[in-house]
């Protein structure tokens, strides 16, 4: 059986910093919320999908564990498995033992975050061929040779399609759709419209995990652009923007500061704030709308019984 890992992604310091700088001085500063997730950032998010509040990851586990049979039927055997954003490959692995995949192909920014759960995994499904890549699958999904052309299944649980805005959603999912044959599909989570109440908890905890996470992206900032923010300064923001369907994340200065960083620098007033990261939630009709014009064909979905969370098998063919 033939494994290994693959790093394709080279971090370029300066786009970084030109990236983060132009958000910190718009009009309406924002950072995006790929830079939530430092080393602390991943591991505040995973204790997040503990939470009894954020409902999403339990709901898709149970719609899984519900329909497992059903998933497979749809998305077939043998596949190459592509995960994106793998992680720990926790939910990946789940599926293995129904959909038997022929090939897993995790992807995360860096192999250095997918090592030790691969190879864990290989001790588990030692039939099961393994490629790691890493690579930032945002921006292209052009995979290696190592990567079969036939047969492939991405795998996006997690709702994380609902950090995208809608036009970058279908832009991303039509590169999906472009990576496939006609044999392929897409397996994809997606986060629910709901009471507002809900969403409110999901994103604004009791025991300020959400508010640590968003909190965190500041020391990330003073990591990346030597910035001298004070996370002390800045409070955590979630709303629902109902127009808009998405719960928005906000840090707001909690007195008037001024920031400092290699390259730049801005005064925020009081009450002024830097939007971190938007999380889009969708109607079953608007989200298959979505596939369709992406290019998938035929659509299977299983949604949990209170209507908060849907799995989508999309064929490509
Ligand atoms: C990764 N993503 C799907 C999460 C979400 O729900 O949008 C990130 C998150 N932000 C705050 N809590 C969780």
């Amino acid at each position: 059986m033939q494994n290994g890992f693959i790093q394709i992604y080279q971090r370029n310091a300066d786009a970084i910093c030109g990236e983060l700088t132009a958000g910190l001085l718009a009009s309406s500063a924002w950072i995006s919320p790929k830079y939530l997730y430092d080393g602390l950032g991943s591991r505040l998010f995973a204790a997040i999908c503990e939470l009894p509040e954020y409902y999403p990851t339990r709901t898709e586990a149970l719609i899984v564990e519900h329909y497992r049979s059903d998933i497979a039927r749809s998305t077939g055997r043998g596949m190459t498995l592509i995960d994106l954003g793998a992680g720990n490959c926790e939910k990946a692995a789940r599926l293995f033992p129904e959909i038997q995949p022929a090939h897993y192909v995790p992807i995360d920014i860096s192999i250095d975050f997918l090592r030790e759960s691969v190879e864990s995994l290989r001790h588990r499904f030692p039939q099961v061929r393994m490629t790691g890549l890493g690579m930032d699958f945002s921006h292209s999904l052009d995979l290696p040779e190592a990567v079969p052309s036939q047969k492939r299944l991405f795998f996006y649980p997690g709702s994380s399609i609902g950090n995208f805005t809608p036009e970058e959603a279908v832009a991303f999912l039509g590169r999906m759709r472009d990576a496939c044959r006609a044999d392929g599909g897409l397996l994809i989570g997606v986060d629910l419209v709901k009471r507002e109440d809900l969403l409110q908890d999901a994103y604004d905890d009791a025991i300020g995990l959400t508010a640590a996470f968003n909190l965190n992206l500041l020391q990330h900032l003073n990591h990346l652009l030597k910035a001298d923010f004070r996370p002390r300064d800045w409070r955590h923001v979630s709303r629902f923007n109902a127009r808009e369907s998405r719960i928005e994340l906000h840090l707001e200065a909690r007195r008037e500061v001024r920031v400092a960083w290699e390259g730049g620098s801005r005064h925020f007033a009081q009450g002024e704030r830097i939007h971190t990261e938007n999380s889009y939630k969708y109607t079953p009709e608007r989200f298959l709308q979505m596939l369709e014009r992406a290019g998938f064909g035929r659509v299977s979905r299983w949604i949990d019984p209170h209507g908060w969370f849907m799995l989508c098998h999309a064929r490509a063919g």
